[in-house]
């Protein structure tokens, strides 16, 4: 059956892929971001109804991040619109161990619509999408919690597995935990783009103090650090986050992405031999 399908943050790292993989099964899609029309505006909820208008489904991606002041109330009010405009199934985006993202959760999971929740950890693209590419490219990369071993998950895998839920009704009202295969610490993840990229490449083991006096010496935002402080303490700094799951086998039937296959993906693409860019 076919469904017209919002994807709030469909040009985004896991958006895209969701959107190209649902045009695969067929489905209507439409991209909930600033520069479509209709436009969706996260700090415009006066562009949100007639986003919502017409769609029987909605993919949710909060940005920056569900744990940011105001993302609750973003949430639940996005939540009431997509009800009153007739959506009959939301798929949120989750972080795995954030506390703040699972108030978010609640209100998607007491809206009265079909939804599925997907938690995931760190994703692999941080390193080759985000604001882990220009580090790499430099050959050096700076980070804290350094003992952290995180279960990087490929979003290949987190849009393969919300494709799914988006159009199989017996994923709903579930919660998945998505990870890779593998936990990594920052170190070992460097390692292993340094050896599948031939290039090399440092880690240097800092203080979360030292990484936000770096981070406020660059000249980024005060609210940015805060979420890095925070997603770095919240999530890194607890053993329970380190924990790997088979949740992408459960729905998908298939192994998770090994971070040694996203790193050769990656390196064939030709992202990490280029110049570091102007802004990331
Ligand atoms: N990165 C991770 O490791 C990780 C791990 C777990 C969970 N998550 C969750 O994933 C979500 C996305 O994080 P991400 O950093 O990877 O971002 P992303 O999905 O790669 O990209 C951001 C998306 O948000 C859209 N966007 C930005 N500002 C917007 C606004 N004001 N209104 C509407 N759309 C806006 C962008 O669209 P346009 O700019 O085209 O409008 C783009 O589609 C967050 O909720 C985060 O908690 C991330």
């Amino acid at each position: 059956m076919t469904s017209n399908i919002l994807l709030i943050g469909g040009s985004g790292k896991t958006g895209r892929k969701v959107v190209e993989g649902l045009k695969q099964q067929h489905q209507n899609v439409r991209l909930g971001i600033r520069n479509n029309v209709p436009a969706f505006d996260w700090d415009k909820p006066a562009t949100w109804p007639n986003a919502l208008a017409g769609m029987d489904k909605v993919y949710i991606v909060y940005y920056p991040d569900l744990a940011v002041p105001g993302a609750f109330e973003a949430i639940k009010s996005l939540t009431e619109e997509a009800k009153k405009a007739g959506v009959q199934k939301v798929v949120l985006l989750s972080g795995k161990g954030e506390k703040e993202a699972e108030r978010c959760e609640q209100v998607v999971a007491n809206s009265g619509m079909d939804y599925t929740l997907i938690r995931a950890s760190w994703f692999n693209q941080n390193f080759s999408e985000s604001f882990l590419l220009e580090p790499i490219l430099a050959g050096h990369v700076a980070l804290p919690m350094s003992n952290a071993k995180i279960p990087f998950v490929d979003t290949t895998d987190i849009a393969d597995v919300v494709v799914k839920v988006l159009l199989d009704d017996f994923h709903n009202g579930k919660t998945y935990e998505i990870t890779g295969p593998r936990a990594l610490t920052f170190k070992e993840v460097v390692m292993e783009i340094a050896k599948g990229t031939g290039r090399s490449i440092h880690y240097e083991a800092v203080s979360l103090g030292k990484y936000k006096s770096m981070m406020s010496a660059a000249g980024l935002p005060d609210d940015y650090i805060w979420l890095f402080d925070y997603l770095f303490r919240e999530v890194l700094g607890k053993e329970e986050n380190q924990a790997i799951t088979n949740d992408v086998e459960k729905v998908l039937g298939r192994k998770a992405t090994d971070f040694r296959e996203f790193v050769q993906y990656t390196t064939r693409k030709g992202i990490w031999h280029q110049g570091i860019p102007q802004s990331i």
